[in-house]
């Protein structure tokens, strides 16, 4: 892996908030951890966003070969680095799940072995409509295509379809402190939002069931936008605190292989469309809970709705455009976008457009938006029109990740005293 690549990743480990240690001494003074556990501050990685480049990452992270000390009972041996990640079946895809997860997928899958699932059970954790659950999810995985996914490179499948999920989720929460969950950013919000009443258990442990999609593949890596860095802070925990309650040679005393049981995956977030933000507020992350569409721009959108949603978005009243400037939010958000869906750099963008006007700016963000999605949109109405094709994809798909799922499901079966079945 060359220094030149390397050093296009940086650590934002010091920036990223860790469990503070009055948990951890809490929980040793309940005895649930025997010894001081030593938990490290996340590895973040930026994801640098270009397109032919090999994905590598920072010093910190392991080495190019897959290390196979957690996977060596997987039946799949894998040299590859292994990359997973997944969009919920709610709402409508949007600019922001693009910007910041699916379009990083693509030039993913050309190094690292990738799996790609629509998380159906995780979309069940707010009130939803069960009629739409089906046809969302089969409408995300198309989206997952038309935007590049290649199934000669990528498994594709639905969470729900490889059961080792809900299992292993199981498994982990009776080992996740309930404080860790209580603590979640999205939890805390989602939960203010629906009403206390309304909230089930699901939605508190949610990160648990995102954690098993992580640790069950053995991932090194996962893409994802800036909003899931606590939930990646919490998985990485996870698979800290099981390796070191079970794994090692307690593991071995099962009849195990010894040493860890997961491999402990680090998050990759994109230096620009990380967080892609409203266009009605540049200060709130865009969102398909939103009630105004108006807020995002979602892939499917036709050209005249995305014509007129940029037209009406916020703006300010400043002279030129400019990035990084906290006063003007909005300008940073829509010069980001528009950096990102024409594949030209920053400063490429902040010369082109330095002393332009809104009125001169707006139509060229439009376009660049139709041309960068007009294409995604034709070939997902073809991928949606041969619904047995989109079958088999699903269906090989839920079968390459259960093989690989079921193996570390067992491990952890043997590690935690199961009796073999
Ligand atoms: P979800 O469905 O909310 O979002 C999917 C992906 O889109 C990113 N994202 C954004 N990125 C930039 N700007 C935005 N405004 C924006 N909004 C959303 C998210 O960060 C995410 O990468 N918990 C996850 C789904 C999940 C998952 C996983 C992801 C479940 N299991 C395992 C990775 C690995 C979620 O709710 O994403």
């Amino acid at each position: 892996m060359g220094r030149a690549v390397i050093s296009q990743f940086l650590n934002l480990s010091t920036t990223s908030p860790r469990f503070p240690s009055s948990l951890l001494k809490g929980q040793i003074k309940s005895g649930f951890l025997k010894k001081p556990q030593q938990i490290h501050p996340p590895k973040l990685i930026l994801l640098q966003n270009r397109t032919s480049s090999r994905c590598c990452c920072s010093n910190a992270a392991p080495s190019e070969t897959n290390d196979t000390s957690a996977s060596s009972d997987s039946p799949i041996s894998s040299v590859r680095k292994r990359i997973v990640s997944g969009v919920q079946p709610t709402g409508s895809v949007h600019l922001g799940n693009y910007l910041g997860a699916i379009k990083n997928w693509i030039t993913l899958q050309n190094t690292y072995e990738t799996l790609f699932f629509i998380v159906d059970l995780h979309a069940i954790t707010l009130p939803y409509e069960p009629k739409q659950l089906s046809e969302a999810t089969r409408s995300t995985a198309a989206i997952y295509l038309a935007c590049g996914v290649d199934t000669s490179k990528s498994s594709v499948f639905v969470q729900s379809h490889v059961r080792a999920h809900a299992e292993l989720m199981w498994l982990l929460s009776a080992v996740t402190p309930i404080g860790w969950l209580n603590k979640m950013i999205q939890f805390k919000e989602k939960s203010r939002k629906a009403g206390d009443e309304n909230v089930g258990a699901g939605l508190l442990t949610y990160p648990v069931l995102m954690a098993s999609d992580i640790l069950l593949y053995q991932s090194d890596f996962v893409p994802v936008g800036a909003d899931q860095k606590q939930h990646m802070e919490l998985t990485r925990e996870l698979a800290e605190r099981v390796n070191y309650l079970y794994g090692g040679r307690k593991w071995k005393k099962m009849g195990g292989r010894g040493g860890s049981i997961f491999k402990v995956p680090e998050p990759l977030i994109p230096p620009a469309g990380a967080r892609v933000m409203s266009l009605t507020d540049g200060l709130s992350k865009m969102s398909k809970s939103d009630p105004s569409d108006q807020s995002r721009i979602n892939l499917l959108d036709p050209k005249d709705v995305i014509k007129s949603k940029i037209k009406r978005c916020k703006t300010d009243s400043l002279p030129g455009l400019e990035f990084d400037n906290p006063d003007r939010p909005e300008c940073n958000n829509l010069l980001s976008v528009y950096q990102l869906v024409t594949g030209k750099s920053k400063e490429e963008v902040a010369r082109e457009c330095h002393d332009m006007n809104w009125g001169t700016f707006k139509p060229l963000l439009t376009d660049a938006l139709i041309n960068h999605l007009h294409p995604i949109q034709v070939r997902y109405e073809e991928i949606m029109s041969d619904s047995a094709y989109l079958d088999r994809v699903l269906l090989d798909g839920a079968s390459k990740a259960a093989d690989i799922a079921d193996a570390t499901l067992n491990n952890v079966y043997q590690a935690m005293g199961f009796l073999r079945r």
